[in-house]
């Protein structure tokens, strides 16, 4: 069983464009060791998944990226995404008595269906070692009203679910505490050692999701998580697909 204690390192920057950037920028020039974080106060490009924006204001969230270099086969590599999504939704579930948090394909944070947390993974590689920047952004303080209405429908913080204010600090080190240990079983074990958990978590399966394959829009029955992270579609004809990248929309009738 290997142990791999994380050497956290952690940087911390008023403002700056994103962190993912930085921490993408710094591992390409061999400038960063595993376990070097960067958390921001605020971020004024900060990136979403399929290239969507990511609004960072001061003192509303905990935006902050770490640099991972995993000893394992690229396939699993892979599947580090949702690792980083069933560590999170455990720390922040610690923070949130009472509270089960979901997960959405492949690792937004959701809670009563809003989203909680996002997650962007970026691979590169540097002198044929891969490296890994897994970037979090968490609602922590954000109250509804401060949400413009489109958001307020879709989006949740820590302070909306529980009532009171948080210490973005300790949000952030239960955060790494969690990962660290998440991390150990995924090294060890892949997908299928942290299963149960991600299972109990999919907030899609069961559900109508309708998402787009190579600018073809497909449909089904969201039926659960490959040990290779793929998601799981049945199509109405009954076969299986396997999806391995995309935006899964919840569908009109799921
Ligand atoms: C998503 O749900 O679309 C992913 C959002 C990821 C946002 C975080 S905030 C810290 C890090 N820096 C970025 O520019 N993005 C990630």
């Amino acid at each position: 069983m290997r142990e791999n204690k994380i050497a956290w390192n952690i940087l911390r920057v008023r403002e700056t464009g994103s962190t993912n950037s930085d921490l993408v920028r710094l591992a390409s020039e061999g400038k960063a060791d595993e376990g070097t974080v960067i958390v921001a106060e605020s971020q004024t490009a900060g990136r979403g998944r399929q290239g969507r924006e990511w609004v960072s204001r001061p003192g509303a969230g905990l935006y902050f990226s770490m640099l991972l270099r995993p000893d394992a086969p690229p396939a699993q590599v892979a599947t580090l995404p949702l690792a980083v999504g069933v560590a999170v939704a455990r720390a922040l579930e610690g923070l949130l008595s009472r509270m089960r948090l979901s997960i959405k394909w492949p690792n937004d944070i959701v809670a009563n269906g809003k989203k909680l947390c996002g997650i962007l993974c970026e691979a590169g590689a540097r002198d044929g070692e891969r490296y890994i920047v897994a970037g979090i952004g968490i609602n922590v303080n954000v109250d509804e009203h401060s949400l413009p209405p489109e958001l307020a429908e879709i989006a949740t913080s820590l302070r909306m679910l529980a009532n009171r204010e948080f210490d973005t600090s300790s949000v952030l080190a239960s955060v790494l505490t969690s990962f660290e240990e998440v991390y150990r079983l995924w090294l060890n074990g892949g997908i299928p050692a942290i299963g149960k958990d991600l299972e109990l978590r999919d907030y899609l399966k069961g559900r109508r999701v309708e998402m787009r394959l190579l600018g073809t829009p497909v449909s089904g029955i969201a039926c659960g998580i490959a040990d290779s992270g793929a998601l799981l579609l049945r199509r109405d004809d009954g076969a299986i697909e396997e999806i391995y990248s995309g935006e899964a929309h919840i569908g009109s009738n799921g």
